[in-house]
């Protein structure tokens, strides 16, 4: 049996956004930039995905500014709020994903700016007060905190954040990779937040295509020079067709919200359940088994020390179950993940993240844990 419990890395493209993006494949190959009819058709396509992008956060067409993805709407995001918005100093969190840390660390290096580490309580969340504190004594600050931790799952209040931020006259940018199109969001209820960041195949949309959102209220300049693409804010003939399919998954994902939150959450009890009576002495990392504070797609299991920690994620692929032991994008890369030394997970304890998609089954949970049951035996 072959069982894919890594949808936190990436997800399986739906077959509808499959059969929506084929046609533009097919047929639109003219270049949006183009006035001819060619160029005119694939522009529209364009357009009514960000209209339609921007129905579904209740925002405005011109708040949405698509990018190659995730890591790109960070870093345009971070580098304007820099560059433009006269911002010296950040205040961040040690469990960010490395597109928004790594960014911040250039920064730092160039010395472009300072950076500030918010506190994490016991469970790896966000220090509300210790937030408030460092903002009340800087300055031109921006606060870029993620949504949904993608190891871990932990969930922050945007709500709450924006609300500190304002108060002090801080930017506030959200990495919403792991979130977007799995929870509703409503800019003008959350209308304090300036950038939000998403990626489309973490939704079952195509690699390579995100956008950022930036509130109206916020004007920078791009961080990819070239032609006028984007209303002048990113150069580069754009990827249509993944646009088109980020849309339709969009619509997916979205028509369905409450429903597919239902149906993984249970999956999410489910495994636990199993897991809880499988493997002695297993637990989970932060506060994963918290539903109301942890994303419902996310199970970070802390397994008991064992002799064969370093081969556990090795076997269960021979074994046919695709899990991850961090993020997804260093799994592969021989090092330890920054988040589970962030939120201070004993280092005796293996971890194994199993992230869920609507298209996982209980039968699949059932395999897994037998599985890695069977390692522990
Ligand atoms: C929280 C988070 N931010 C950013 C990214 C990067 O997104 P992309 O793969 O679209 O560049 C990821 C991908 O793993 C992620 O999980």
């Amino acid at each position: 049996m072959k069982v894919y419990l890594d949808n936190a890395a990436t997800t399986p493209i739906d077959p509808l956004v499959f059969e929506a993006m084929m046609p533009v494949l097919k047929e639109g190959f003219g270049n949006p930039s183009s006035t001819h009819s060619y160029g005119r058709k694939v522009k529209s396509l364009i357009e009514r995905a960000r209209k339609n992008v921007a129905r579904h956060l209740n925002c405005s067409p011109g708040e949405i500014f698509f990018t190659s993805g995730g890591t790109e709407a960070d870093n345009m995001a971070i580098q304007s709020a820099v560059k433009d918005l006269g911002v010296k100093h950040i205040i961040t969190s040690t469990i960010e994903h490395h597109a928004v840390g790594h960014t911040i660390d250039q920064l730092k290096k160039e010395g472009s700016v300072e950076v500030s580490y918010v506190h994490l309580d016991e469970k790896g969340h966000v220090d509300l007060q210790h937030l408030d504190q460092i903002l009340s004594v800087n300055p031109k600050t921006l606060v870029t905190l993620m949504h949904a931790n993608n190891e871990v799952g932990n969930l922050l209040s945007l709500e709450r954040v924006s609300e500190i931020c304002e108060k002090h006259g801080a930017i506030f940018h959200s990495d919403t990779v792991q979130t977007m199109a799995h929870y509703p969001f409503d800019m003008k209820v959350i209308d304090k937040v300036h950038f939000l960041a998403c990626s489309a195949h973490k939704f079952h949309g195509p690699k390579g295509v995100g956008f950022l959102y930036v509130n109206h209220k916020i004007k920078i300049n791009p961080l990819i020079h070239g032609g006028a693409q984007e209303r002048n804010m990113r150069g580069g003939t754009e990827n249509v067709y993944g646009i088109v399919g980020l849309s339709k998954a969009m619509d997916i994902a979205l028509s369905n919200v409450v429903a597919h939150k239902e149906y993984v959450t249970d999956l999410k009890l489910y495994m636990m359940e199993r897991l809880n009576s499988s493997i002695p002495g297993v637990e989970y990392n932060a506060d994963c088994d918290n539903l109301s504070r942890s994303l419902y797609t996310i199970l970070s299991v802390s397994l008991p020390p064992t002799e064969i920690a370093s081969m556990l994620l090795f076997n269960m692929d021979i074994l046919g179950v695709a899990c991850s032991g961090g993020s997804a994008c260093t799994s592969g890369a021989n090092t330890g993940s920054h988040v589970l030394e962030g939120i201070d997970a004993p280092e005796n304890r293996p971890s194994i993240r199993f992230s869920f998609s609507r298209f996982n089954t209980k039968e699949e949970i059932d395999y897994a844990v037998s599985s890695l049951a069977e390692l522990y035996a």
